[in-house]
This record gives C-alpha cells, structure tokens and sequence, in this order.
C-alpha cells in the first residue's frame, strides 16, 4: 500500500517538476503556429465554445496550463477558476491575466487530486479538461472523474480533449495507411530538417537541456475504462476523434527555423484534412495502437 502511494507521489512530483521546467517551451508548441492554429484548432475551439459557454455561470479549466484557454470563456462572461499543479504554469497564467485586464478569471496552484474541493461541490456549470487527463495514473482516473462529477452542477457540462486509446485487432488496409504516414512523417519531420539544418536554435537549446515533446508519465487515457468510470457520474458520453497525425506534425512546424516553418505550413493543413477523411471512414479507433495519441473529444453531461 505505501509502496503504491509512494509511486503515485512520485508521478505527480515527476509531472509538476516537468511542467515547472518546461510548461512554457510546450506550451509555445501546443499552441501552434497562428496559421496552422487557425486551421487545426479554430474548429475545435468552436465545438468546446459552444458546448460549455454559459454567461454569468462558472466554469472551472482543470489543467489550466499558461490559463490561456480559460480567456475564452473569461472575456465571454463566465467567472473561471483554473487550476495546474505547476507553480510556473500559474504564474504565467497570472501574467496572462494581468496583461488581457481580465478580472473574472483567477488562477490557483494545486494538485486536483489534492485539492480541496469541499466548498465546490455543485458549484460549477461547466468544466474544460484539455490534455490533462492523460498526465494522471489510470489508477486515479475513476476517483478524478468522481471528483470532477462532484464539483459539476446537476445538467451541468464537462467537456474533454484527450488522448484515447482502445484495444482493437488493425486491419490490413489500416496497417498499410499507417505506414505510408510513418514513412512520411519519419522523412518530413526527423530526415529533411536535419539534413537541411532546419532545427531552430531555440528549439536546439530546448533540447539540450533535455527537453522532450513528452511529459515523464503522459500516455493516451484507456477509453473504455473513462466510458465505465464515467457512466457513474455523467448521462452521455459522445466522443469524436479530431487528430491523428495533423496535432504532432503541427507541433514539430514549430520547431523549424522561420522559412521552413512557412513550407510546412501547408503540410500540416494537408494532415488535418488527411485526418478528417480517415477518421470519418475508418472512426478514430481504427487507427489505436498502444502509445499513439489520438486526440479526441468526449463531451459529458452530469445526471
Ligand atoms: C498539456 S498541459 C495542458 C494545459 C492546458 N489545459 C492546455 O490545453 O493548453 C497539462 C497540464 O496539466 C497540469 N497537471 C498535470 N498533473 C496535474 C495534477 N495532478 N493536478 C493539476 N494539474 C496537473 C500540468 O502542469 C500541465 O500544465
């Protein structure tokens, strides 16, 4: 048992050193060029937008990061709380919020594990999980879900951009797919920017002080334990893949050096399209093998 709990403190302090040290290099990168920003994450934005906004309610932005998804739901009048175990994270989110002249938004510094959410429960209308679930063990989930449940109003909304994964068997026309793109990513994104020196010097700096695109402990959230846990708490559960290839390959544009990134930027457009179709023909499930992030979204109504 304290053996158990020792790893699952460790993790946690693992993830909070990580985002300390390099919260502001990823989320540079998480946010995209602002073209392919516009093209890749303009969409999505609208699905969650529409989906959570409710004037004069609250919202709580768990995993807030650099809090600069909360001004979406900020500058349209909801009052939101975000909260980020990393300390660093908070304070950039507080620039942020200095900077935009935003008072209906605070930020808080915790462990959503160990938050105390005693005088939340109920209090919320919505809740905006993005790209934090996958940083918690699996062996939290169902007590997160639990916890996000308790603090959600009854009809309240919670919607999640994740990434998934599923057990399936792959067919052969699939297997084919996926090494077509493998074999074009490999060369795009590792070959040709190293034999052509495309590497931008900051993110050659990132990386020598061991930056990865990777937190120590994120791997994609086990869909159909979230579907079980979550039927405790919630009505609906709808997901919807969105990125397969187009989210990564964007990530890395950013990485280049300016000329290059204005190449690849049609590139990255092209993947997304790429990963519309194949999502649409073949689901989003289709395409899971263990470790790959497929980003999805699963939209949740509480009982
Ligand atoms: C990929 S970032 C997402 C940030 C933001 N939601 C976004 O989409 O830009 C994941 C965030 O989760 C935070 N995080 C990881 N484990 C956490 C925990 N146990 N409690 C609160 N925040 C945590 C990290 O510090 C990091 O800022």
């Amino acid at each position: 048992m304290s053996t158990e709990w020792g790893a699952l403190s460790q993790w946690h302090q693992d993830e909070k050193a990580w985002w300390n040290m390099y919260g502001d290099y990823m989320t540079y990168q998480w946010q995209l060029t602002p073209y392919l920003h516009r093209v890749i994450r303009e969409p999505l934005e609208r699905e969650y937008v529409d989906y959570l906004l409710k004037p004069g309610g609250r919202l709580l932005d768990l995993g807030c990061g650099g809090g600069w998804l909360s001004f979406h739901f900020a500058e349209r009048g909801m009052s939101v709380l975000g909260i980020d175990i990393s300390k660093e994270q908070i304070n950039a989110a507080d620039a942020l919020k200095a900077k935009r002249k935003v008072e209906n938004v605070s930020f808080a510094c915790a462990d959503f594990l160990d938050w105390d959410s005693g005088s939340y429960q109920g209090h919320f209308d919505s809740v905006f999980v993005s790209a934090f679930l996958h940083h918690l063990p699996e062996s939290e989930l169902e007590l997160t879900l639990k916890k996000i449940g308790s603090v959600v109003k009854p009809g309240g909304r919670v919607f999640m951009y994740e990434p998934l994964t599923t057990v399936i068997s792959r067919s052969l026309a699939i297997k084919l797919i996926d090494r077509v793109c493998s074999a074009a990513l490999l060369v795009l994104l590792d070959k040709l920017p190293k034999w052509l020196g495309l590497i931008s010097e900051r993110h050659g700096a990132e990386v020598a002080r061991g930056y990865t695109m990777t937190s120590p402990h994120e791997r994609p959230v086990n869909v159909d334990l979230l579907k079980n846990f979550c039927a405790n708490e919630f009505e609906s559960v709808e997901i919807r893949g969105w990125h397969l290839h187009s989210l990564g390959f964007s990530m890395q544009v950013t990485a280049l050096k300016e000329p290059a990134k204005r190449y690849y930027e049609p590139l990255g457009r092209i993947w997304y399209g790429i990963d519309r179709i194949l999502f649409r023909y073949f689901g989003w499930e289709s395409f899971s093998s263990p470790g790959r992030f497929i980003l999805c979204s699963i939209k949740l109504a509480k009982r």
